[in-house]
């Protein structure tokens, strides 16, 4: 599931007023499938009982280095063994410090200096103590050798001021640890880019036509490959959903938008991928002005807009992938979209399928390959018909998909 079941993380918890936020990145790893054992410094359980990250996790959770009933002494060095990532969160400006000076003293620093596996940090703290030289030096410091810092976020803090500091959201700190996790980075060093969600076509100032799509679809297929290496960029029509860790977001509203968009960005891409639902259609005028109600009835004229995808095919991305979303004698049509198109792979879904398509999480889609194959994939999640479809894609660039001349 996700890349993530049985990787097995250390979650570092130190003493922030965000460290109840920790709990929810904790559930986040569990739902991916993670195997999550919790270290708290002392100061963290003063915020959070470490008998709610126990309880989550099904693991005792560390804080003394050498507790009364250890059995050992190197809980430590066992620990620092068996993670396969570590990350803080949320990490205290002492806890960087002692991090970047290589300080152990107590149980989480001894862990985090003994561990060799990937590591993450996600600062929490008041903006004047994020801003103080000394911090960003050692935040620099971090960086340069490798460990990924999770960069905070603008907003509310603690006190009540606003600035800068605030503990990156629990979602995106549990995309980033699942991309330092996750065991396959097979699409480092490629590009994708992926478009998703509806488009908007205004009829006047005030209305305008669209249609059901949320870009869930899209958003997963941005941000699990992204997880597995890529460098992605997703460009969005409307969508209420928050832009997926560590990817490039452009967003549009219209047809037109996401074509000049698309058009900038794809030559510079090893992968397309079309998961949008883009208005085939749409008003031929567009009032400056409020439409006024006159008689009983109102004829709209529209006008065709751009297929997107059949003019990216022109160019020919070494790999492009399209959807079929359909309604009824589905398969005939997506047949017919994938040689239409010259594209790689369709994905089809019918969307009249309780489970599939438009605003739910699962998907139940069908892949038509180039060659013919045709596999129907059972009721998934949209993240793992996402992973699915990424390992297409893995299979397409090894089997050296050229671009045609
Ligand atoms: N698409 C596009 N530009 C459009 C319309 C669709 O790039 N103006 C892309 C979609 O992102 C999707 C694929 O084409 O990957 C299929 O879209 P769909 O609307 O289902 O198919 P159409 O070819 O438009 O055919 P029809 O609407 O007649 O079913």
């Amino acid at each position: 599931m996700d890349g993530l079941e049985n990787r097995r993380i250390v979650l570092g918890v130190t003493g922030s007023i965000a460290a109840y936020k920790a709990v929810e990145v904790v559930r986040g790893l569990l739902r991916r499938g993670a195997d999550v054992r919790v270290v708290m410094s002392r100061e963290a359980a003063s915020f959070v009982g470490p008998m709610t990250f126990g309880a989550i996790t099904g693991h005792p959770v560390g804080i003394e280095q050498f507790p009364p009933q250890g059995q050992t002494g190197e809980e430590h060095i066992d620990l620092a063994v068996w993670a396969d990532a570590i990350a803080v969160v949320p990490a205290t400006a002492n806890l960087i410090g002692k991090m970047a000076q290589g300080l152990a003293d107590d149980l989480l620093s001894t862990v985090l200096l003994a561990c060799e596996a990937p590591c993450a940090v996600a600062p929490s703290m008041n903006f004047r103590m994020l801003r103080h030289p000394a911090v960003q030096a050692n935040l620099q410091t971090l960086r340069a050798r490798g460990c990924h810092v999770v960069e905070s976020a603008y907003g509310p803090l603690a006190n009540g001021e606003v600035g800068e500091g605030r503990l990156a959201e629990p979602e995106h700190v549990v995309q980033a640890i699942a991309r330092l996790a996750d065991p396959r980075r097979d699409l480092t060093g490629r590009s994708v880019l992926v478009t998703a969600g509806p488009t908007v076509e205004a009829i006047d100032p005030v209305r305008y036509i669209t249609n059901r799509s949320s870009g869930k679809m899209g958003f997963a297929i941005a941000q699990i490959a992204a997880q597995r290496g890529a460098e992605v960029m997703l460009i969005a029509g409307p969508s209420h959903l928050p832009d997926p860790y560590g990817v490039s977001v452009e967003r549009v509203h219209s047809a037109a938008d996401m074509h000049h968009a698309v058009l900038r960005h794809t030559d510079r891409h090893d992968v397309v991928i079309m998961a949008a639902a883009v208005a085939d259609y749409r008003p031929a005028h567009r009032a400056d002005r409020k439409i006024k109600k006159t008689g009983t009835r109102m004829t709209l004229a529209m006008e065709r807009t751009t297929d997107i995808l059949t003019e990216v095919s022109k160019q020919r991305p070494p790999v492009l992938i399209g959807f079929a979303v359909e309604t009824h004698d589905g398969l005939a049509y997506a047949r017919e979209k994938r040689v239409k198109k010259n594209l790689d792979m369709v994905v089809y879904n019918d969307v009249t399928v309780e489970g599939a398509g438009f605003e739910v999480d699962t998907n139940i889609v069908t892949f038509l390959h180039a060659d013919g194959r045709e596999e129907a994939l059972p009721l998934l999640p949209k993240t793992e018909v996402a992973d699915r479809l990424l390992d297409c894609v893995t299979a397409l660039l090894r089997a050296g998909r050229k671009a045609p001349s």
